[in-house]
């Protein structure tokens, strides 16, 4: 009973050894692509191409949504295939296109050749003449390519509806040619900015990932990892205040792409500190509206305070 147990013990230990082990391989085959993450991103990615589930990725503007699949097709050594996403957006624009140009090009060079109508018909709708727009692209792939269908939340609820039969039978019927079944499943990466509700038939065919704004630690990991040469002391009074930049009510919280942006500019203008004058000189990196600047600069004070770049008044 005791050998049993021991046994058993054994085995759950293996188990979450080999989980730690894939999710360990996860992190550091995006970090070597320079996306640095956390277990709860790096499992939602392996359990997404484990179970060949698209990984639908929420978030606020610029936290690294779109970048996941980015850094997943270099990882996987892939073709990244992009559809982007926005209002009006319709199947044709998504699977494919006959390229008429061509076809009529063809009859013209033909027109006098023996050929019947239904002999010509036949050659100008085969795949010659198909234009693969991204869904079609995807399914006939040799290697397993990487989908990014980005900003969904900006396309229709028809769309919506239209991408889920893609996604459940990854097959496309084109009238003139037949049914095109996917060669492989690719790995699909969809992302929203909460900008409208999803349908429940959508987020129950995809697992979920929320990525927040990052945490001190992490941003200033990716400072420090992007924008090489960069001052320490600089890397840290930049997150820092971002930090604290995001507790300020606002229409637009700036992402971490602000963050680099603004990393870069400082590092290149050869800055390595902040103050007042830097700030304000250069807060429109960080702040792309006229009522946030306004709100900024009221609480720049304090914000400088909060973060250390001058020292709080009680303590003079
Ligand atoms: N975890 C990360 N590691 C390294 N760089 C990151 C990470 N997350 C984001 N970035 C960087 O931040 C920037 C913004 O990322 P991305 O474009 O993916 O944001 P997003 O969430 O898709 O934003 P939006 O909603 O505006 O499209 C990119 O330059 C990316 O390289
Ligand atoms: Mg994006």
């Amino acid at each position: 009973m005791g050998r049993q147990r021991c046994r058993l013990h054994f085995l759950k230990e293996t188990i979450h050894i080999v989980e730690m082990i894939q999710l360990d391989d996860i992190k550091r085959m995006l970090q070597v692509q320079g996306y640095f993450t956390d277990d709860t991103v790096a499992m939602s990615v392996f359990l997404s191409m484990q179970l060949e589930k698209p990984l639908l990725v929420e978030g606020p503007a610029g936290v690294g949504k779109t970048e996941i699949a980015k850094v997943l097709a270099k990882a996987m050594d892939t073709k990244l295939i992009r559809l982007q996403c926005y209002e009006g957006l319709d199947a044709t624009h998504a699977l494919y296109e006959w390229n008429y140009q061509r076809q009529l090009l063809h009859l013209k060079m033909t027109e006098h050749n023996e050929q019947s109508l239904e002999e010509k018909e036949r050659t100008i709708f085969n795949e010659a003449f198909l234009l693969k727009r991204p869904l079609l692209q995807a399914i006939t792939q040799e290697k397993k390519p990487v989908l990014l269908i980005d900003e969904i939340d900006r396309s229709d609820e028809e769309f919506e509806s239209f991408l889920l039969e893609v996604l459940s039978d990854w097959q496309i019927t084109i009238p003139e040619i037949g049914t095109i079944h996917a060669s492989k499943i690719p790995q699909v990466i969809l992302t929203s900015n909460r900008t409208r509700e999803l349908s429940e038939a959508l987020q129950r065919r995809c697992l979920y990932l929320y990525i927040d704004y990052p945490d001190f630690e992490k941003e200033w990991t990716i400072v420090k990892h992007k924008t090489p040469g960069i001052d320490s002391k600089l890397a840290g009074q930049i997150t820092r205040f971002m930090q604290e930049l995001r507790t300020v009510k606002m229409e637009k919280k700036p992402g971490l792409s602000e963050t680099l942006d603004w990393a870069k500019a400082l590092a290149s203008l050869h800055i390595d500190h902040l103050d007042r004058v830097v700030i304000e000189q250069t807060l429109g990196v960080v702040i792309k509206d006229w009522k946030d600047t306004r709100e900024v600069q009221l609480s720049l004070g304090e914000l400088m305070e909060k973060t250390g770049i001058i020292p709080r008044v009680d303590k003079l």
